[in-house]
């Protein structure tokens, strides 16, 4: 097991398997996982991912925490982690943490990591997008958080819809900087 370990929430925004990729690759990069899943979640992975996602996301997993258990170790600061994936983040999610509200154990986590000053990628998920929500994506921002939509990068001719989500979930786990980059790479050729 390497030193790392990562927050991954999940909230309930369309592309669950974002989640599941993030968790495969920190998995096999030996990274200590500390998931956390929303209720709204547990719903998105079963209709986009298959009635067996949620036990295939906890088998990938060191800690399991429930939504409500605000006294979990990922809610306190001083627990070291390296910082925090949401994959997919809702516009709820978002809104949450960036006003603060610690509603929850996944905005509680989320908040840990700003007040911490470390990492937190949020992979935004919504479209179109209302003022509200790109208020809230400016906030979280002002914040020190990354929002990271999990846009396609078209420029590398992805095959299929696993080759677009798990580049995505690459690009967020190297922004946290706890292994050797993994995504894909833009080839210059001049
Ligand atoms: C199948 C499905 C897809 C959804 N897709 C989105 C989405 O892409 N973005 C979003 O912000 N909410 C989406 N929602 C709505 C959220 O699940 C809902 O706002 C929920 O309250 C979010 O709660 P959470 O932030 O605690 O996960 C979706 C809901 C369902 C059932």
């Amino acid at each position: 097991m390497s030193e790392a370990r990562v927050v991954l929430g999940v909230a309930g925004a369309s592309g669950a398997a974002l989640g599941l990729s993030v968790a495969r690759q920190l998995s096999d990069m030996q990274v200590e996982i500390d998931l956390v899943t929303s209720t709204a979640a547990e719903r998105t992975l079963d209709a986009e991912c298959g009635a067996q996602a949620l036990a295939t996301l906890h088998g990938l997993v060191t800690r399991c925490h429930a939504i409500d258990d605000i006294g979990a170790s990922i809610a306190s600061g001083s627990v070291p982690v390296a910082g925090m994936i949401v994959a997919p983040c809702s516009m709820r999610s978002l809104a949450a943490i960036a006003h603060g509200l610690d509603d929850n154990l996944l905005t509680r986590a989320a908040s840990v990591q700003l007040k911490e000053r470390r990492r937190l990628i949020l992979l935004t998920r919504e479209a179109p997008l209302t003022l509200a929500h790109l208020r809230n994506m400016t906030a979280a921002t002002e914040l020190g958080a990354v929002i990271l939509p999990p846009v396609p990068a078209f420029y590398l001719k992805p095959q299929n819809v696993a080759d677009i989500v798990d580049q995505i979930a690459a690009r967020a786990i190297d922004m946290l900087n706890v292994a050797a980059p993994v995504a894909q790479r833009w080839r210059a050729t001049g």
